[in-house]
Order: structure tokens, then C-alpha cells, then sequence
């Protein structure tokens, strides 16, 4: 079965849910008229359905649920517990695949407060998500079958690319690639306050900061290059480059970076502790 077969109901229309539904019709994964979405905002509401003509969107999650077969669950984390107990009453375990977007949910979590064998897949998308770039991780719960992980992976894809890892990885995920929009950004300003610093006009700094990024991204994944091969490339003998490579050695930049993502995760690792005592109690 394709995604396009199936209805697909997306619990919370805010801004992850918008930028998925935009990936999934931009791709033709599938058509506007194949989604529902609930939203308690009735002015969101009727800026869905003029975004993407044909959706349809409500305000009764439970009824959404009744006319859908793929549900993404894309509300934040704190309603989380309220809005899988309500629908807990509409899900029928041999019908529904359930899909949440949210960050730090479990999938012992989604699974405790659905019914008996409902087929849960947990992913782990970044902000990327917005312009259709996002890397996503997803993982299978207890029931999830082949074919589950097979839509799931066709519904990723419509707006990024994704992989599939165990749920044991999900806080380092979360530190990486779910915090590293925010460490690539502070780096982004980093380096535009260095060419500032240096004498360029921040409008300037600014777009040669980003495009640097942007392009030597595009050149790791386009020539399969690793960073120690980049920086060959760039760094001539007593040249530019080594000297501000010795600055930022001398300054711990890898060992900060390399903090910052297991603080990141340390952190992700408590609130998932804490979310999981929820169902134990
Ligand atoms: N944004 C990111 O970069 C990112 C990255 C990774 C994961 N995520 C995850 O994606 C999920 C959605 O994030 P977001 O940024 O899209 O948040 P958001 O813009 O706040 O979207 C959540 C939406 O759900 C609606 N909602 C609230 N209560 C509801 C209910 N009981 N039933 C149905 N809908 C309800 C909200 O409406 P109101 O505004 O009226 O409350 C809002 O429109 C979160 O769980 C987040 O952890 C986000």
C-alpha cells in the first residue's frame, strides 16, 4: 500500500504539521484532498484549507481519527498525554498507523496511553522541516510491521531524508541533529561577527557566512569528501587557513562543539526519564 491509498489525519496544525503537509503535496506523495487535520484555532483552520485547497480541517480529533487510516500526531509534547487519551476511544489497532513528530515522547509513552497493539512509529525531524530539508530518525514500536516502516519512510522522505535507528539512539539524535540547527546557527553568527570583525559590511559577512555553510555542506555530500579531505583542499602550507585553524585549536572549538552535542543529549536524556516516570505512575 502507497500513502497516497490513505487517508492521513494530522492531530495539530501548527508549523511542523504545515511544513509536512507542504512536502507530502509538493512531492505527490499525495493530494490535499487525502488530509484532515484538527486544530482547535479556527482562524488556523481556515488558513489550512486556502494554503492547500481540498484539505479538509476540523476541530474534533476524534472524529479525525474515524476518517483516517495514518495518524500524525503533531502537537507539542505538554498535550501530548491529554490528546492520546482521547483518541485512545477512536483508534482501531488493526486499522490505524500512528506517527508522532514529537520531541521526547517515547515510544513506551504513545504506546501506554493507545490501545492494546496499536502500531506506533516515533521520529525524530529537525527545523529543516520548514524548507523541506529536514534529516528525520525514526524508530518502530512494538507492532509496527515492515509495511509501517515502509510508509513512514515514504512520508519522511516527502519533506527531507530520513533513517531508521533504534530508540536507544533517539537522545543523541536529538542532541545532534535535533539541536544542530541551533549550533549551526550560532556558528553562522560566529562567523559573520568574524568577517565584521574583520572589516566587511554585516550585510556582507552575513551572506558569505551562510553560502560558506551552505556550500561546503553541498560539497561533502556531492563528492562524498570528508571534513579531514575539505580541509586538505583549503589549507596551503603556511598559508591562511592553518592559521586561523590554529586559533580555533588553541580556543577547544572541537571539544566545545563536541559538548555541546552531549549536553544536549544528557539533557534530552532526563526529560525522557521524567516523561517515562509518567507511565510507570
Ligand atoms: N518545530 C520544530 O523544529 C520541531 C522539531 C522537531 C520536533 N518537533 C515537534 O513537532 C511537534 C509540533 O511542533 P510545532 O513546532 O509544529 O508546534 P506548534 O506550531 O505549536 O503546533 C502545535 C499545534 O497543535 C495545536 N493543538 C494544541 N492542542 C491541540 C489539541 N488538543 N488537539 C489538536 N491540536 C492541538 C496547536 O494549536 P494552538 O496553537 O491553538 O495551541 C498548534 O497549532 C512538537 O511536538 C515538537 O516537539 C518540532
Amino acid at each position: 500500500m502507497a500513502l497516497r491509498d490513505l487517508t492521513l489525519g494530522f492531530i495539530g496544525g501548527g508549523q511542523m504539521a504545515e511544513a509536512l503537509i507542504r512536502g507530502l503535496l509538493k512531492s505527490k506523495a499525495t493530494s490535499a484532498d487525502k488530509i484532515i487535520v484538527s486544530e482547535p484555532f479556527e482562524t488556523r483552520q481556515k488558513y489550512l484549507s486556502g494554503e492547500f485547497p481540498g484539505l479538509k480541517a476540523v476541530f474534533d480529533n476524534c472524529g479525525l481519527v474515524r476518517e483516517s487510516d495514518f495518524i500524525i500526531l503533531a502537537v507539542k509534547p505538554q498535550i501530548m498525554k491529554d490528546v492520546l487519551k482521547e483518541i485512545s476511544l477512536a483508534i482501531d489497532p488493526a486499522r490505524h498507523l500512528v506517527l508522532s513528530i514529537a520531541a521526547g515522547i517515547p515510544l513506551a509513552f504513545l504506546e501506554a496511553f493507545l490501545p492494546e497493539k496499536t502500531r506506533v512509529i516515533r521520529v525524530m525531524p529537525n527545523t529543516a522541516a520548514l524548507v523541506l530539508a529536514s534529516i528525520s530518525v525514526f524508530t518502530g514500536g512494538r507492532y509496527t510491521t515492515p509495511e509501517d516502516l515502509a510508509l513512514a519512510e515514504e512520508f519522511l522522505k516527502a519533506f527531507g531524508d530520513c533513517l531508521l535507528l533504534p530508540e536507544i539512539y533517539f537522545d543523541a539524535v536529538t542532541g545532534l541533529s535535533g539541536s544542530g540547527p541551533a549550533f549551526v546557527a550560532a556558528f553562522i553568527e560566529a562567523l559573520t561577527d568574524g568577517g565584521v570583525k574583520a572589516g566587511l559590511p554585516r550585510p556582507v559577512a552575513e551572506r558569505l557566512a551562510l553560502e560558506t555553510v551552505l556550500g561546503t555542506a553541498k560539497l561533502f555530500r556531492e563528492t562524498g569528501k570528508n571534513p579531514y579531505e575539505v580541509k586538505g583542499m583549503v589549507t596551503s602550507p603556511g598559508g591562511t587557513t592553518i592559521c586561523g585553524l590554529k586559533a580555533l585549536a588553541e580556543r577547544a572549538f572541537a571539544g566545545s562543539v563536541m559538548e555541546a552535542v552531549e549536553a544536549a543529549t544528557n539533557r534530552s536524556a532526563e526529560l525522557t526519564k521524567k516523561v517515562l516516570k509518567e507511565v510507570s505512575s
